[in-house]
C-alpha cells in the first residue's frame, strides 16, 4: 500500500464532495430564492450545510408503495407544491434554472414510484400537484375541468353532488379513490365503466399543458400532435398537465353490483377462469364482470384458492343475475349476492375502502393501508387453455402473496382504434392481466424473493399471453422491461406499452421536447439527432 497515494486520494476526494456540495448548495438557494421571488411559497428543501432533508410528512404523504418509502433513490432536493398555474410555471422554470430535474407528482400512484424517486439523474426536485385539485361541472354540457391534482375519488365526489337528481353524470376510470387524475389520465385509466365508455382518456377534449420551455397551451395551442400524446402516453414525459376537460357520461338510477368469491380446488379455480374467459369479454357493453384469483391479505384467512369475481351492472339486479344464470351458470350467482344501488354508491362499493366509507369519504386523498407490492401486466387475445390454467393456478398457489387481477375488454373498449389516442390494446383484445405480489412486512431479504418470484412467474406465463411484441399496460408501469440510461432500447419497453404508436410518440417527444427536460427510467425520449448532438446519437437516447 501506498500510502501517498491514499492521502492524495483522499484529499481530492473531500475537494470533489465539497465542490460538489457546494454547487449544489448553490443551486438550493438559487431554487429557493427563484421560487420566492416568482410567488411560490409552499417549498421544502433539502440542506446540504445542515444536513436535513426534505418535509418527510409532504414528502411520504403521497408515496403509495412501501417498497420506496426507505430506498436509496428517494432523495429529492426539493418538494415544491404550487397552488395555481402561474405558480406550476414558475416551479417548472426555476427547477429548469437551477439546472434541478423534475419529477411531477399528482396522486403518488406509479407503481415504481417515479413520481418521486429517480435512479441517478443527479439532484432532482418534486413537484407536487396536491394542492392544484379545483374540479368545475358543467351539467349543461355534461364536461368537467379538473386541475390535474385532484384525485379520482374527488371527481367522482364532484359530479356526483353537481349531477341533477334525473340524470345521473359518472366518469369512466379507474376505481382507487385516491389515484391522481394527472398520472392515471395520462396513461390511459380503466375502469368499471369502460367496457361501456372506454378509458379515461378517451374523454378528455381539451387540456392545458406548461411545456419544457414555459409556455402555457391548450388544445389549440399545443396541437394535435401533443394533444394525441397526452391523452395515453405516459405521465413526466410531455410537459406538466395543468388541468383535463373531460366529457362526462350518464349513468343509469340504478346500477346492480356484486363482490363474490368462490373457493375450491385448483382445478375448479382454473375451470372457473376458464368459463370467465368466453363470458366477460363478449357480454352486453352494460356488464362488467372481473376475476381477481388468489391471494386475500391477511393470508390467515385463505382457506386454499379463491376467485373473486367483481360485477358491475348498468341496469337492474335481476336483469344481471338472469344474463349471467344464462352464459355463466358455474358462477352461480344468488339473489342475495347481487345489490342495487347508485352509480356513485357502487363507486365506494368497489373503492376498497374501509367498511361503512360514505361517498364523502371519497374526498380524503389518503390511502390509509399502503403495502408493499410489485406488479406486471399482459393481455390476452387467445384464450388460455384449461389445461395451462391448471398448471398456472398450481404455481400461484406456491406463493400466497401474489395474485391477479383480470379485466375483460371488449364493448367500447375494442370498437376503437388502436391509433386514436396511444393507448393500442383494443379490437381483438379479450382481456388484461395484472400480475401482483403484495406483503406488509418490511424486511429487505423477503423484498428479493418476492421479486424473484414474480418474474419467474412472469416468464413462465409468457407464451401464454399476447406476444410479438409482449403487450403491457403503461399505467401497470414496470422497470424490469427496460429502462433508459441501461444499455437497451427504448422501443424494447416502448413497443410492448404502446404498440405501433410508439414511433409516432417518439416524434412527437422530439418536437416538443428535444432536450428531455421531462424524463425518467420510462419516459419516451426524443430522436437523438434533433437535439444536435452529432455523433453522439446512440448515447442522447440514454441521457439523463
Ligand atoms: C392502488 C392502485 C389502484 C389503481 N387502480 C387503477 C385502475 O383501476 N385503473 C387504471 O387504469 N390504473 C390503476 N392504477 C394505476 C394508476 O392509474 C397509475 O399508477 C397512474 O399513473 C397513477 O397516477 P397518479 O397521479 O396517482 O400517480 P403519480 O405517481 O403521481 O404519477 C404517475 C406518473 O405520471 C406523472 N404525472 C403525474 N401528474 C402529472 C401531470 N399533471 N402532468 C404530467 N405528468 C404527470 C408522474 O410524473 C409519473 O411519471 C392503480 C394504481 C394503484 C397504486
Ligand atoms: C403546503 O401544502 C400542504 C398540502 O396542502 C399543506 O399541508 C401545508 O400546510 C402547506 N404549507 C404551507 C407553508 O403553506
Ligand atoms: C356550461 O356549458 C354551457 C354550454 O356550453 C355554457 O353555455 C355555460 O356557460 C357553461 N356554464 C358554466 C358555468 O361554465
Ligand atoms: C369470501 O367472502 C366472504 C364474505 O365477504 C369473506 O368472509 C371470506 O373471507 C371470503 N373468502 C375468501 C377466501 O376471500
Amino acid at each position: 500500500m501506498n500510502s501517498n497515494i491514499d492521502a492524495v486520494t483522499v484529499l481530492l476526494l473531500l475537494f470533489l464532495l465539497h465542490l460538489g456540495g457546494f454547487t449544489r448548495h448553490a443551486a438550493s438557494e438559487d431554487l429557493a430564492s427563484c421560487l420566492k421571488t416568482s410567488g411560490v411559497h409552499n417549498f421544502s428543501i433539502a440542506s446540504l450545510a445542515e444536513n436535513f432533508p426534505v418535509n418527510d410528512h409532504i414528502l411520504k404523504f403521497s408515496i403509495q408503495n412501501r417498497r420506496f418509502f426507505r430506498s436509496s433513490l428517494l432523495s429529492p432536493a426539493a418538494v415544491i407544491l404550487p397552488h395555481d398555474l402561474h405558480s406550476l410555471r414558475s416551479s417548472i422554470l426555476c427547477c429548469r434554472g437551477s439546472s434541478f430535474a423534475i419529477r411531477l407528482r399528482s396522486g403518488g400512484h406509479s407503481y415504481e414510484g417515479l413520481s418521486y424517486a429517480s435512479s441517478g439523474d443527479g439532484p432532482f426536485a418534486v413537484v407536487d400537484l396536491m394542492n392544484l385539485h379545483r374540479i368545475d361541472v358543467n351539467t349543461t354540457d355534461r364536461t368537467a375541468w379538473l386541475q390535474s391534482g385532484a384525485t379520482l375519488g374527488q371527481l367522482y365526489h364532484a359530479i356526483s353532488t353537481a349531477s341533477e337528481e334525473n340524470r345521473p353524470l359518472g366518469f369512466s376510470a379507474g376505481s382507487c379513490p385516491t389515484v391522481g387524475s394527472g398520472g392515471h389520465i395520462a396513461g390511459g385509466g380503466f375502469g368499471l365503466l369502460s367496457r361501456m365508455h372506454g378509458l379515461a382518456a378517451d374523454h378528455v377534449v381539451d387540456a392545458v399543458i406548461v411545456t419544457p420551455d414555459g409556455r402555457v397551451l391548450d388544445r389549440g395551442g399545443m396541437g394535435e400532435d401533443l394533444f394525441w400524446a397526452i391523452r395515453g402516453g405516459g405521465g413526466g414525459t410531455w410537459g406538466a398537465v395543468y388541468a383535463w376537460k373531460v366529457r362526462l357520461q350518464t349513468v343509469p338510477h340504478r346500477v346492480a353490483a356484486f363482490i363474490v368469491n368462490r373457493s375450491g380446488s385448483n382445478r375448479h379455480i382454473a375451470e372457473l377462469i376458464e368459463a370467465w374467459q368466453w363470458v366477460a369479454p363478449d357480454l352486453p357493453d352494460e356488464f362488467y364482470l372481473s376475476c381477481f384469483v388468489g391471494g386475500s391479505l391477511p393470508e390467515s384467512v385463505r382457506t386454499g384458492m379463491s376467485a373473486t369475481f367483481k360485477g358491475l351492472y348498468l341496469g337492474s339486479s335481476e336483469e344481471a343475475r338472469s344474463i349471467l344464470s344464462d352464459q355463466f351458470p358455474g358462477l352461480k350467482l344468488r339473489e342475495e349476492e347481487v345489490k342495487e344501488m347508485s352509480w356513485i354508491e357502487s363507486i365506494v362499493f368497489f373503492s376498497g375502502m374501509k367498511k361503512g366509507s360514505t361517498v364523502h369519504d371519497l374526498l380524503d386523498r389518503k390511502l390509509h393501508v399502503k403495502t408493499f407490492f410489485k406488479a406486471k401486466s399482459d393481455y390476452v387475445r387467445a384464450r388460455i387453455s384449461l389445461p395451462d390454467l391448471i398448471r398456472a393456478v398450481d404455481l400461484l398457489s406456491t406463493e400466497p402473496k401474489a395474485y391477479l387481477i383480470i379485466d375483460p375488454y371488449g364493448g367500447a373498449m375494442n370498437r376503437r382504434r388502436a391509433d386514436e389516442i396511444p393507448f393500442p390494446h383494443r379490437s381483438g383484445t379479450l382481456y388484461g392481466i395484472q400480475h401482483l405480489i403484495e406483503w406488509m412486512d418490511d424486511d429487505d431479504e423477503g423484498i428479493e424473493g418476492y421479486m424473484q418470484w414474480i418474474r419467474e412467474w412472469y416468464e413462465f406465463m409468457g407464451p401464454l399471453v399476447s406476444s410479438g411484441p409482449r403487450a403491457a399496460y403503461v399505467n401497470y408501469m414496470d422497470l424490469d422491461l427496460g429502462r433508459n440510461g441501461d444499455a437497451v432500447e427504448a422501443k424494447v419497453w416502448g413497443e410492448k406499452y404502446f404498440l405501433g404508436n410508439y414511433e409516432r410518440l417518439v416524434q412527437v417527444k422530439t418536437a416538443v421536447d428535444p432536450n428531455n427536460v421531462f424524463r425518467h427510467e420510462q419516459s419516451i425520449p426524443p430522436l437523438a439527432t434533433s437535439v444536435g448532438f452529432a455523433g453522439c446519437s446512440k448515447l442522447n437516447n440514454f441521457l439523463f
